[in-house]
């Protein structure tokens, strides 16, 4: 039905008039899941990176302006596929739909983003933080953790504190900090580091393995006293805490400098002249069997 409807309006309105609108017809799309409308307005030749005007933007708290938002707020991977596919953009909005679908836990979704460019690094400007806020959001879910290292993400960003081994300030609960927002209407200002993400009591108890999975992506490394604390705090995690006995061994180290020349693109190992085991490493899949997901 709305497809026909479109489809004899789209001949007797102008892309400039649509222009003025602030909001495009791909958008409304999107927002109703109208996968057939949405497929229509593609063919047609809409422009998939056509951004919300600023103050349609506004009206949203997270300042969404892209059609891909809107099908990936609403996990709708089939609208998700078709807009990355026609070349949209996944990098426009101000929270990136990355984030929206790890926090929703949507593999499909990630997976999709991330082959069409997503930055696996994406922060929250809102929310300053050390180490790329796709992590943040990955806590739950380790092989998505992992398979955004694999393909890029910055795990030495999260191993790195500005107090090192020195004892650090208490932290911050949730409800000090929010306080503290309703006081000043403003986000904190100084910028929160992964040591103090992890303490959240939620996230404590996923501590240990995260730690372990990180510690496979970097070389030599001296963790911060808190996140040690972490690993003193279940006896389970010791051998996590014996992998970061300097120096990390030669094998590891190989695989970061070589992982580093091949780059993003992993599917390049598959090309090298190397015995399949010996690419099973370097994929990070030595450890699939016991993995904790
Ligand atoms: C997505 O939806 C469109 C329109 O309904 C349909 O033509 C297309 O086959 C669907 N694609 C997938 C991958 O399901
Ligand atoms: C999104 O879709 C996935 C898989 O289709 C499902 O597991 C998940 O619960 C959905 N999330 C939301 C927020 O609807
Ligand atoms: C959308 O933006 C991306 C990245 O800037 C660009 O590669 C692509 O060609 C654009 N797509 C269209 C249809 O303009
Ligand atoms: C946070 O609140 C707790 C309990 O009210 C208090 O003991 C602690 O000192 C507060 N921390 C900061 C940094 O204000």
């Amino acid at each position: 039905m709305s497809v026909k409807i479109v489809s004899l309006l789209m001949p007797v309105t102008s892309m400039t008039r649509i222009r003025r609108s602030g909001i495009s017809p791909l958008h409304l799309a999107a927002e109703r899941n109208k996968d057939d409308v949405l497929e229509l307005l593609i063919e047609a030749g809409y422009d998939v990176n056509a951004t919300l005007s600023h103050d349609r933007s506004m009206m949203y708290e997270d300042r969404r302006s892209t059609a891909l938002y809107f099908a990936v707020i609403n996990n709708n991977t089939n609208a998700t596929e078709m807009l990355l596919e026609a070349g949209a953009n996944p990098n426009l909005d101000t929270f990136s739909p990355l984030l929206l679908a790890i926090r929703q836990g949507c593999i499909k979704t990630v997976t999709l983003l991330v082959e069409h460019g997503a930055n696996v690094n994406a922060y929250i400007p809102t929310h300053p933080t050390t180490f790329p806020a796709t992590v943040m959001f990955c806590m739950r879910y380790l092989s998505l953790l992992k398979y955004l290292l694999d393909n890029g993400c910055d795990a030495m960003a999260c191993l790195q504190c500005q107090y090192g081994s020195n004892p650090h300030p208490p932290i911050m609960t949730t409800r000090n900090r929010s306080n503290l927002d309703d006081r000043t209407d403003e986000p904190p200002k100084v910028p929160v580091q992964f040591c103090e993400m992890i303490s959240a009591p939620i996230n404590s108890r996923w501590a240990g393995p995260i730690i372990d999975v990180l510690l496979d992506y970097v070389g030599n490394v001296q963790l911060c006293s808190r996140l040690i604390e972490h690993l003193d705090s279940y006896e389970d995690w010791a051998a996590i805490k014996e992998k970061l006995e300097p120096p990390r061994p030669l094998m590891q180290l190989c695989r970061m400098r070589i992982c580093s020349l091949v780059g993003r693109r992993r599917t390049r190992l598959h090309t090298l002249p190397l015995p399949g085991r010996l690419i099973k490493y370097l994929n990070h899949e030595e450890r699939r069997k016991n993995d904790y997901c």
